[in-house]
């Protein structure tokens, strides 16, 4: 099977470099992606899938049944959504949408999916199951994964496979993590309210700004001292506003931040410890205050069965020096985490960097990949995919 998936991949390879380079010249928006969805649809009818759109606002399914007797359905996660920068590459096919650029990669991820479907489209005989593949829109914004399970997209799955490109790992390369790859993301806004004054006269007025500053520092100490060290936590304010004048005190203090956590006894814990900090500092000084803690994704945490079959199929279809085990988890998020409070999943590393020239981050105005890897991440999907049914 193997090598019937890898000959059906290699044969769709220009097809799909043409695919990936339209998708990649007209970028849409993260909720917008009505053309690139329109797009996604016509190639998998005519390929034979069961099509739904407009599934989780602009998100598409498609669903291929195979010919055997296992009634599991394996699901396959792919983004659509683009990012509002503008693209400096010199690239022929750059994106022809001023300010809207694929920085991220999900025009390779669509092409992925729109791949894995040609070729498994072609060997129905030999799928035991349902494959369903799921085009998710606004990835960037943490909210399609939340549209499309709201939408049904998930139910009656099974186990979900997901894939993200990484410039930092060579294209032929795959990337795969045991356990955590990726952080829960939570929105934190803080208030303090105190009471203005006279510059010259703190100890007729209540601070805000002095008292912030010392919730900040409380908050960060506390992570190092009451938080489990081994399950790391980030709490990072990226903005503070409050004040008015020189000479006069404010009262009131705003700031808002994110929190990243690993764990998930951390996680749950969270709002309820920041609350507790920012309470005891705020008495202590007498300032009234209020804290909105808003949960974003939770992390990623990869079902140790199907990491075991993608690293089986990974090392099966590329041999072990082109697999990578991924030591650490990333900190960053990922709403892939979503599907996952439904059913078990795995999501891979996709190498598509250049080992000939720069490679530029992601959400870089210059970022490239390397397109040898559309067939590195079709191959993986699809053989995954049949080794699901089979391992
Ligand atoms: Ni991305």
């Amino acid at each position: 099977m193997l090598s019937e998936i890898k000959t059906l991949a290699q044969t769709l390879a220009p097809r799909l470099i043409e695919i990936r380079r339209h998708l990649h010249a007209h970028p849409e928006l993260s909720g917008e992606e009505y053309q690139t969805a329109a797009y996604v649809a016509g190639v998998l009818s005519s390929c034979g899938l069961h099509v739904k759109e407009a599934v989780g606002k602009t998100g598409v399914v498609g669903e291929l049944t195979g010919q055997g007797t296992d009634r599991r359905t394996l699901a396959i996660r792919t983004d659509m959504d683009a990012l509002p920068i503008h693209e400096r590459s010199q690239l022929d096919f750059a994106s022809r949408i001023p300010g809207i650029m694929h920085a991220c990669g999900h025009d390779v991820h669509t092409t992925l999916g729109l791949g894995t479907a040609m070729v498994l489209s072609q060997l129905t005989e030999s799928l035991p199951g349902t494959i369903r593949f799921l085009f998710q829109p606004a990835e960037e914004i943490a909210q399609g994964a939340r549209w499309m399970v709201e939408d049904g997209a998930i139910e009656s799955v099974d186990a979900i496979l997901g894939v993200h490109v990484f410039p930092s790992i060579p294209a032929r390369h795959i990337g795969i993590r045991h356990g955590a790859l990726t952080a829960a993301a939570d929105d934190l806004e803080i208030i303090i309210q105190g009471e203005s004054g006279h510059g010259a006269r703190p100890h007729q007025a209540i601070d805000a700004i002095w008292i912030a500053a010392q919730v900040i520092t409380s908050l960060q100490q506390a992570i190092s001292r009451t938080q489990n060290p081994l399950h790391p936590i980030v709490l990072t304010i990226g903005k503070i506003e409050g004040g008015r004048a020189p000479n006069v005190i404010a009262d009131l203090v705003k700031m808002v931040g994110t929190v990243r956590s690993l764990h998930p006894d951390s996680h749950a814990s969270l709002p309820e410890w920041i609350e507790n900090i920012v309470s005891s500092v705020c008495q202590t000084y007498g300032a009234k205050y209020q804290v909105n803690y808003r949960r974003g994704v939770p992390s990623v945490q990869n079902d140790p069965d199907l990491t075991k079959i993608l690293e089986a199929a990974s090392r099966e279809a590329w041999g072990s020096d082109l697999v990578r085990i991924i030591p650490e988890p990333s900190l960053g998020a990922e709403d892939f985490s979503v599907y996952l409070e439904h059913a078990p999943g795995c999501m891979f590393r996709l190498g598509v960097g250049y080992t000939d020239k720069e490679n530029y981050p992601l959400h870089n105005p210059l970022f490239e990949v390397d397109e040898a890897a559309i067939m590195t991440g079709v191959v993986t999907l699809a053989y995954t995919a049949y080794k699901y049914w089979n391992y």
